[in-house]
C-alpha cells in the first residue's frame, strides 16, 4: 500500500465561551474534520489522505484553522462548504486556494494579548 499522500489536520479545539482567542470548535461537534473525513471518503481517498483532529494549531483568531502536509498549506476561516473545494482543488488538485491561504507572514502574527516574542 502506498503512504499517504496528505494529512489534513483539522483543529477541533474548544475554549470556553469569551475566551481571548476564541476557539476553531465552539460547540466540540468536529463538524468540519467529519465533514473532510465524509468528502474523502466520497472521493475514496480514504487510504491515502487522512483528515486527522488536531489541537489547538495557534492561529486561533484566524479560524476554524487547517493545515494540510507535507504540503504546509494553511487555511483559516475554513467553513463546511469550503471542504469540497479544499478535497477537490488542494488535496487532489494540488492548487491552492488564495481566498484560504493564511500567509506566512500571518502565521503566529496575531496573537491576543501577546506580541510575536510570546510575551
Ligand atoms: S483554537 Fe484552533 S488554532 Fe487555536
Amino acid at each position: 500500500m502506498p503512504a499517504f499522500t496528505s494529512h489534513i489536520f483539522v483543529c477541533c479545539n474548544q475554549r470556553e465561551p469569551g475566551h481571548k482567542r476564541g476557539c476553531c470548535d465552539p460547540e466540540g461537534k468536529e463538524e468540519l474534520r467529519s465533514c473532510f473525513k465524509k468528502e474523502l471518503k466520497r472521493h475514496d481517498l480514504g487510504a491515502l489522505v487522512r483528515a486527522n483532529e488536531a489541537g489547538c494549531l495557534d492561529q486561533c483568531e484566524l479560524g476554524p484553522t487547517v493545515v494540510i502536509y507535507p504540503q504546509g498549506i494553511w487555511y483559516g476561516n475554513v467553513q463546511l462548504e469550503d471542504v469540497r473545494r479544499i478535497v477537490e482543488e488542494t488535496v487532489i488538485g494540488g492548487r491552492v486556494l488564495e481566498d484560504l491561504l493564511i500567509p506566512d507572514e500571518a502565521l503566529n502574527a496575531k496573537k491576543a494579548g501577546k506580541d510575536k516574542k510570546g510575551e
